[in-house]
């Protein structure tokens, strides 16, 4: 908003053919507070002014005149503007007054849909730790879009279907217990299936019992098909536990083997389109313009793939929610596969592909290392999640032994603190595990970002606050820094959501923690001349840290 002001009264002083927008895109943050609120730098401008970058912020200093600007310096090449900030400090706390639980929504996603294909794991297997970043991230780009008005379709594609299937019901007809699946269904099932990958290497047999089995699956079989129908209510119950942790819930559970029926179609139409070529008794489509290699559409066996399944989930989800975004919340290492299949429905004519966009993240990292969930590495994620829980509930046990719902704070922080360490991280990064710097309360936590909102909670209450008696006006200066940090939150959930980046809400709200408690620690509120105000200003920044853990799907408990 004031950037834009500014923009356009320095574009007018400058003349074409300096634009608003190009003005707009100069425009910076100072280094240091003493500098103001924004800053031009005027270096780009002395070629074509034939002056030095001073003297064109000396004169831009003296012209720039508006009631909301209350000086402009020149200062090293820079105008330096500084803003009006009882006027903007009333103009920001009236908004989010007005607007409450809904500051920072936006509409430009009204009407419109989005579908996140996120989570997705594998049944038999465990929930790694590339399916948990899956899932926070989706759900809180899923909770961003929404903050943007669209609607949101949250799709869990789970990899139900695939030849490793028929090989999980050959080791089962070998060494399957049926007890100890019951008891422990993802270990009991990893152990078979990566055994028979161990004897397979000196049983042939084996490949050739996966085989039929697979076959046997594919023509639905009564006995297999029923073995594998079991395999995938254990593991989804499994999944389930994890998922009621983390607090996300899916509006579609839908894994690949529901597109069985749909493949013979989808590869008409790739045929139809003229698309479909031979290559060694295989059946593909060539992406050689897009310097792609080819997309395996049928196998030489006659089986299809991910990603003719991939295709028809496309398809089908195009058909049913005409989104207009598709987002697909899986690792880097399937950017190739999501380029195939995006390339594929282009050049079907399918104009609605290039609404489909790979959203990737990088791995979590243990000692530098992919951490693996093959069987004797892993670190399961129910135990990471745990082991969370206990260390939050220890936490509180030293800190505060006479909390009330001591079990479920351990829950919301334990729980917290796992969610915000992998969303602090830009997502495409790799991320670094450890349990210490996820629950520590000092440094860049989640538990110290609920603790603050506990803090700005605790004072609203001893103060008896009543947003009725609000008042709007600017407190002192100190306060500055935090009023326009609430300022910011609007724009900060539109480009995280255009950028499908929650770690900018992360740090966002770390900002806000960091400015609100140093402002807490130098200045009385209670029984102050000003804490009318000062009390507003505590009700923004905590409606802000309360809207904005609800964004990346963490809870906020009013006493830890
Ligand atoms: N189940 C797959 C895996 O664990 C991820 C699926 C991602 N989504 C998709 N539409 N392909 O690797």
């Amino acid at each position: 908003m004031e950037k834009h002001m500014l923009a356009l009264q320095l574009s007018h002083i400058l003349g074409e053919p300096y634009s608003r927008e190009w003005v707009y895109e100069q425009l910076e943050l100072p280094k240091k507070e003493s500098f103001g609120d924004l800053a031009f730098p005027c270096f780009p401008l002395a070629k074509e002014f034939k002056k030095n970058p001073k003297l064109i912020a000396d004169e831009l200093a003296e012209k720039l005149k508006h009631p909301h600007i209350t000086k402009a310096e020149s200062a090293g090449g820079y105008v330096n503007v500084f803003l009006d900030q009882s006027f903007f400090t009333e103009e920001t706390l009236k908004e989010v007054l007005a607007n409450d639980r809904d500051y920072g929504s936006h509409n430009f996603g009204a009407e419109k849909t989005v579908v996140l294909d996120m989570s997705s794991p594998n049944i038999a297997k465990p929930f790694s730790m590339g399916h948990l970043r899956s899932t926070i991230i989706g759900n809180a780009i899923s909770n961003l879009a929404e903050k943007c008005g669209f609607e949101t379709v949250k799709v869990n594609y789970i990899g139900d279907y695939g030849t490793q299937f028929g090989k999980l019901v050959a080791a089962y007809h070998r060494w399957g217990d049926d007890d100890a699946i019951q008891a422990d269904p993802l270990t009991e099932l990893t152990r078979i299936y990566v055994k028979f990958h161990e004897e397979a290497k000196t049983d042939p047999t084996l490949i050739d019992e996966g085989r039929t089995c697979f076959k046997k699956l594919e023509d639905a079989d009564p006995e297999v098909l029923e073995l594998w129908r079991w395999f995938k209510d254990v593991s989804l119950q499994e999944f389930d536990r994890i998922y009621d942790l983390l607090g996300v819930t899916f509006d579609l559970t839908r894994g690949e083997a529901y597109y069985n029926d749909k493949m013979e179609g989808v590869i008409k139409r790739i045929a139809g389109a003229g698309l479909l070529e031979e290559s060694d008794g295989a059946q593909v489509v060539r992406l050689d313009e897009q310097e792609l290699p080819p997309c395996l559409i049928r196998k030489s066996n006659g089986t299809t793939t991910y990603a003719t399944r991939d295709l028809a989930a496309a398809i089908d989800r195009y058909e049913s929610f005409h989104f207009a975004e598709s987002l697909y919340l899986v690792g880097h290492e399937q950017t190739l596969h999501f380029q195939q299949v995006k390339y594929v429905l282009d050049k079907m004519d399918l104009p609605w592909a290039n609404d489909m966009h790979h959203v990737p993240f990088g791995m979590i990292l243990k000692d530098g290392k992919k951490m693996s969930t093959r069987a004797g590495k892993t670190v399961l994620l129910e135990q990471v999640l745990q082991e969370a829980i206990d260390r939050a509930r220890e936490n509180i046990a030293d800190k505060n032994p006479d909390l009330k719902n001591q079990e479920q704070v351990a829950r919301q922080v334990g729980v917290g603190s796992v969610i915000f360490h992998d969303l602090k991280h830009d997502r495409t990064h790799d991320v670094e595990f450890s349990l210490d710097d996820m629950l520590s309360f000092e440094g860049n936590t989640g538990p110290y970002v609920q603790y603050t909102h506990v803090r700005t909670k605790s004072l609203l209450k001893k103060a008896g606050y009543e947003k009725e008696d609000a008042e709007v006006k600017l407190v002192d200066e100190k306060a500055w820094p935090l009023i326009k940090l609430v300022r910011a939150f609007p724009k900060v959930v539109k480009e995280s959501y255009e950028q499908y980046d929650p770690s900018r809400i992360a740090k966002y709200l770390l900002d806000v923690s960091r400015s609100f408690n140093h402002y807490y620690a130098h200045n009385q509120i209670l029984d102050s001349d000003q804490e009318a105000g000062r009390l507003t200003l505590i009700y923004s920044v905590n409606l802000i840290l309360q809207n904005g853990l609800e964004i990346l799907g963490i809870e906020a408990p009013d006493q830890m």
